[in-house]
């Protein structure tokens, strides 16, 4: 593949995800775009809901049956790709983890087993040399006494360590980007930073870009270097993590953060008001209206699209308003 080292690795204009749910067709996520350059991580952040996993799933091509998924443009390593060819990459170049690693592994199979399969369908090395690579990235993915445990069954790993195994597994093919979703939900918290400590120092050492899939706001501060807030299928703010946790602009990560810093002074959880709404219920305009306290008339009448002020960009008609009154320097 003709590549250009100063390319963005993955670049996704305009992306939509469609669900057909009793004879009728929803929208799910609607107009994302992203770029993800050389090593970095961004994040996609959002309530249950918003649309983090369907947005994961169409990039990896791996939706549900009743799912579809079309972009306007989509370039890996600077080159355009149809559907076909980015479904080519999955595996080699873009891997993933996701939420529950059971589901990831086959409970018949060894590990060993299961790692040396990727091994030999997603890499060239012969296979003399699968069992020391095997060995190898249980080391990296840090299982103890890994050799010994190349012959262990999944059902002998906890939670922890099963994800561990399906990252070695992701990592078999020393991919480009990391798709990891939710990947430390239902896990202790001990276990959970452990495991976002083990993907920071992997990331640095194959050299790879990670697409973060998450809801915990500590979790994006600490992980990634942009990120791409979702609410109900839009993207309602985009920005570096900096200038997002410093300055969010958009009401509804304005929410998400206070809602984080009360849980965190005052082990109180201030929610934002309402629920986000299903797919079927989705209003017009600004699709958080309903619970936004800067609301106006205009607001329900009028998507704002995404506008862009410093490096950050934010769908909201009133944002001048809204950071006025909580930044009066701006
Ligand atoms: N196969 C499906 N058929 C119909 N609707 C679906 C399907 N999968 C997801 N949805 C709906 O699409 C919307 C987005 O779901 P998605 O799983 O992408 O959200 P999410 O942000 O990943 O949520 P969570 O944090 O709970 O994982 C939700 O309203 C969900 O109910
Ligand atoms: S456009 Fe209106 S409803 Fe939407 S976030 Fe901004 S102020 Fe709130
Ligand atoms: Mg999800």
């Amino acid at each position: 593949m003709h590549t250009e080292d100063s390319a963005p690795l993955l670049e996704i204009e305009n992306l939509r995800v469609d669900y057909t749910a009793g004879g009728q067709k929803l929208r799910a996520v609607d107009g994302l775009s992203l770029t993800i350059n050389p090593g970095q991580t961004v994040a996609i952040l959002g309530e249950s809901g918003s649309g983090k996993s369907s947005t994961s799933m169409a990039i990896l091509n791996g939706l549900a049956s009743n799912g579809e998924w079309k972009a306007d443009r989509i370039a890996f390593k600077g080159e355009v790709l149809n559907r076909e060819q980015l479904t080519d990459l999955r595996g080699q170049e873009i891997t993933c983890i996701m939420q529950d690693p059971s589901g990831a592994l086959n409970p018949v199979q060894t590990i060993g087993n299961q790692i040396k399969r990727m091994l030999k369908y997603n890499t060239s090395l012969p296979r003399s040399q699968w069992d020391a690579r095997a060995t190898e990235l249980m080391q990296l993915v840090e299982i103890p006494d890994a050799s010994s445990r190349l012959g262990a069954y999944p059902h002998e790993f906890s939670g922890g360590m099963q994800q561990r195994v399906v990252l070695a597994m992701a990592l078999a093919s020393n991919p480009a980007l990391l798709v990891a979703d939710e990947p430390a939900t239902g896990l202790d918290v001990t276990v959970e930073a452990q495991v976002f400590a083990l993907l920071d120092r992997l990331k640095h050492e194959f050299d790879m870009s990670v697409l973060l899939v998450a809801h915990d706001l500590g979790v994006v501060a600490t992980s990634a270097d942009e990120v791409v807030v979702l609410y109900a299928g839009k993207v309602v703010e985009h920005g570096s993590v900096h200038s997002l946790f410093n300055q969010p602009r958009h009401p509804y990560t304005i929410g998400l953060i206070n809602c984080a810093r009360d849980l965190d002074r005052e082990n109180v959880l201030n929610p934002i008001p309402g629920r986000i709404p299903g797919l079927e219920e989705r209003p017009r305009g600004c699709v958080f209206h309903p619970r936004c306290s800067w609301k106006t008339d205009e607001c329900e009448l009028m998507d704002p699209g995404l506008i862009s002020i410093a490096d950050q960009r934010v769908a909201c008609i009133n944002y001048e308003d809204v950071s006025k009154s909580l930044y009066q320097d701006t």
